[in-house]
């Protein structure tokens, strides 16, 4: 694809949106950053474009003439997104898609509507982010303390850059139409190491506390999470504790570059744990 074609960033004023946004800029793509709500969207590269995934229609404007989108699906269910495909279809020949390694049902249900869509498209399956973490950040600040459920629940956290990075060049080179990306960090950690490692990057000691299940299920329906999130998160941690996550090279594979480490991701992290 060329390189100087627009594309259409969903999702860009998030974690990973941002980073594929900001490396498409950096390498003079075109860029249209999409957002709900440009006045909230903060310093955002490309061109900041309004519209909805919920509303195919406010679409129009954005995905007007584009040859590529990295799509994101905010949603937990796959309703709406044929008609948002319609009218990606409509312009662009390419669609790479934020899925999920673990493919629950509505991102099985997505990978399908966009393989039929007939736009080339490429499937990036992360595992857990680093950034995950981040939901860790005040606890840290606060009492240098993690507490939670399943602390020997094991992943391979990558870097939302990592994940970024294998985005563009599906978005811009041939090579990946067609492919599903297990994406994970290069190294598996239990959430007790991860904590002992922020730890050291910001130089005061950070201990993991387990806690019952119960505990963590009610403080989670009291943040408004529905039952059915809440549930299938703590199931998914029970089942890393004995089975590990995947470990995959594929970023490294892709870009040429070796995912960064966990440590890494905490040092550029750092201060939103100090
Ligand atoms: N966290 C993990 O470990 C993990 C692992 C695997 C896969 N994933 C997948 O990663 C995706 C989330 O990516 P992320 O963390 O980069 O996003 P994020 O930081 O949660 O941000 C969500 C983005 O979606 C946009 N958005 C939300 N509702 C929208 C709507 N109705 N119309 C248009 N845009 C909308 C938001 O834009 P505005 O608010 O500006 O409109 C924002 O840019 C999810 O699909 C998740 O399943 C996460």
């Amino acid at each position: 694809m060329d390189d100087r074609t627009s594309i259409l960033v969903a999702g860009a004023t998030g974690t990973v949106g941002r980073r594929v946004a900001a490396r498409l800029a950096g390498m003079g793509a075109e860029v249209r950053a999409l957002t709900r709500d440009p006045r909230a969207a903060g310093p955002t590269p490309g061109e900041v474009v309004r519209g909805d995934l919920s509303d195919p229609a406010s679409l129009r404007a954005a995905v007007s003439g584009v040859g590529a989108v990295f799509l994101v699906w905010p949603f937990a269910t796959a309703e709406g997104l044929s008609a948002v495909l319609d009218m990606v279809a409509e312009h662009a020949r390419r669609v790479v898609y934020l899925s999920s390694a673990a493919v629950r049902d509505h991102e099985r249900q997505a990978e399908r509507l966009i393989g039929r869509s007939g736009l080339e498209w490429t499937s990036l399956r992360p595992h857990a982010f680093s950034a995950n973490t981040l939901a860790w950040a005040e606890q840290i600040r606060n009492e240098g303390v993690v507490s939670g459920p399943h602390g020997a629940a094991t992943t391979a956290p990558i870097h939302e850059d990592d994940i970024a990075a294998v985005a563009v060049r599906a978005l811009v080179s041939d090579g990946h139409v067609g492919a599903e990306h297990l994406l994970t960090g290069p190294g598996l950690l239990t959430q007790a190491e991860q904590a002992r490692v922020i730890g050291e990057e910001i130089g005061r000691p950070v201990r993991w506390v387990d806690t019952p299940v119960e505990d963590a299920r009610r403080r989670l329906l009291a943040r408004g999470w529905p039952e059915q999130a809440v549930d299938g998160v703590l199931r998914a941690q029970a089942d890393l504790v004995e089975v590990p996550g995947p470990l995959t090279s594929t970023v490294e594979e892709v870009t040429g570059t070796p995912a960064r480490t966990f440590r890494q991701w905490v040092a550029d992290n750092a201060d939103r744990f100090r």
